[in-house]
């Protein structure tokens, strides 16, 4: 047996020697090179901050599995996408076409998103989406390759749109939003949780171009129209900016300002108090006391000096998903077809909670009311439960196999 042993090992290395690794049984290669992971996110721009937070929740993952995923090391490719649809095509095609990477992260922004979608669904590549709320992505675009860890735009807006129906003072309402994929499914979502509630109604929706943040004029008109409240989509950079012109207009003591989590997660540290008591909807928050979330957050904390969010979160979350897929094929990136039925059956032990993927491959989680105190959002209600996508979208997705 020694012998044998020996033999193989020689053979395999003088092998190895004279053809390279093109020589060996494809079980060999796929478990001597690296797994390529590609990471096009914003590391510039408004939606920088979100990046940087999803790149550190997947590496946190991947640190917690003792820096292998199935026993093989990751090799990351990056682009910066700058949120710039106009540039999805060339940079998606970067890590897909250019570096054949076996699975691709990203990306933040809707629009950035529909360009790597067209892309990875023609090619096949394994495509995990850590924030992109984009609805098509998990409705008519939904392919066996494509998985989402995040949310969808509708989801939080829905969310906190039920809570508003159910407010007895608040009847008319107005929102503010990015006008793009993102602003218009967040605003859709609310309406549809919102206008369940009798005698309510959306007396007006104002729109500004992403990433614009020249709010004055808008808030005026607010002030005009004096709404019972207003429902604004805005992320990173451009929320803080945001709270802080609602805020020094002194709205914020007027007409209660709500949103999907976004516009307060990651941004209060640096606000000086300014979004004190808004309220937003959202399947993460602070003061979620369950283990899992403790954990996290310490290692987070330790790891980065950084608090997490809910970006760092979905990038957590991708890591363990993709990580479930390798486990069940012992890390061999070939056998594509069983790494996304292991996927699909994933229950991700999240700090969010746990949750799992909907046949669309969208998450179906709880989403909390939460309410912002000093530089936490406070955890104060759960908004809606084993919350699933919009049934529109549910109906379009066609999930061939
Ligand atoms: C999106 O473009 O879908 C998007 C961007 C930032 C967020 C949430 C959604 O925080």
């Amino acid at each position: 047996m020694k012998s044998k042993s020996f033999d193989r090992r020689k053979f395999l290395a003088a092998s190895g020697a004279a053809a390279g690794l093109a020589g060996f049984p494809a079980i060999v290669r796929a478990q001597g090179a690296k797994i390529k992971v590609g990471l096009m996110l914003p590391y510039t721009g408004t939606f920088a901050p979100l990046g940087v937070a999803i790149e550190n929740g997947f590496r946190l993952a991947l640190q917690e599995a003792g820096g292998k995923f199935a026993g093989r090391e990751i090799e990351f490719f990056k682009v910066d996408d700058e949120s710039d649809p106009a540039k999805a095509t060339d940079n998606v095609n970067k890590l897909v076409t250019r570096d054949k990477v076996d699975m691709l992260l990203g990306t933040v922004h809707s629009g950035v998103a529909a360009g790597m979608i067209r892309v990875t669904k023609e090619a096949g590549t394994l495509h995990i989406i850590p924030n992109a709320g984009f609805a098509p992505a998990t409705g008519p675009l939904c392919a066996p390759n494509i998985f989402r860890t995040s949310f969808s735009n509708w989801q939080s807006g829905y969310a906190m749109g039920v809570v508003m129906s159910k407010r007895p003072n608040v009847n008319k309402v107005v929102t503010l939003s990015w006008r793009y994929a993102a602003g218009e499914e967040s605003v859709k979502g609310f309406k549809d949780g919102f206008l369940k509630g009798a005698g309510k109604s959306i007396v007006k929706e104002l729109w500004i171009p992403f990433p614009g943040a020249e709010f004055q004029a808008l808030l005026t008109e607010i002030a005009s129209i004096k709404p019972d409240a207003t429902y604004s989509f805005f992320a990173g950079a451009g929320a803080a900016k945001y709270l802080k012109d609602y805020a020094q207009s002194g709205l914020m003591k007027t007409v209660p300002l709500v949103g999907p989590g976004f516009l307060t997660d990651g941004v209060l540290e640096g606000l000086g108090g300014v979004a004190e008591g808004v309220e937003t909807a959202l399947h993460y928050g602070d003061g979620i006391e369950t283990p899992k979330n403790k954990a996290f957050r310490l290692s987070y904390a330790k790891t980065y000096k950084l608090q997490p969010d809910v970006y760092a979160v979905a990038g957590y979350d991708s890591g363990v998903l993709y990580a479930a897929g390798l486990a069940a094929v012992k890390g061999d990136v070939s056998k594509k077809g069983e790494i996304i039925k292991a996927m699909e059956k994933a229950k991700i032990d999240s700090p969010r909670g746990a949750w799992t993927l909907s046949k669309a491959h969208n998450p179906v989680h709880d989403n909390y009311l939460r309410k912002v105190r000093g530089n936490e959002n406070r955890v104060t209600d759960v908004a809606v439960k084993a919350l699933d996508d919009d049934p529109a979208m549910i109906a379009a997705c066609k999930m061939p196999g």
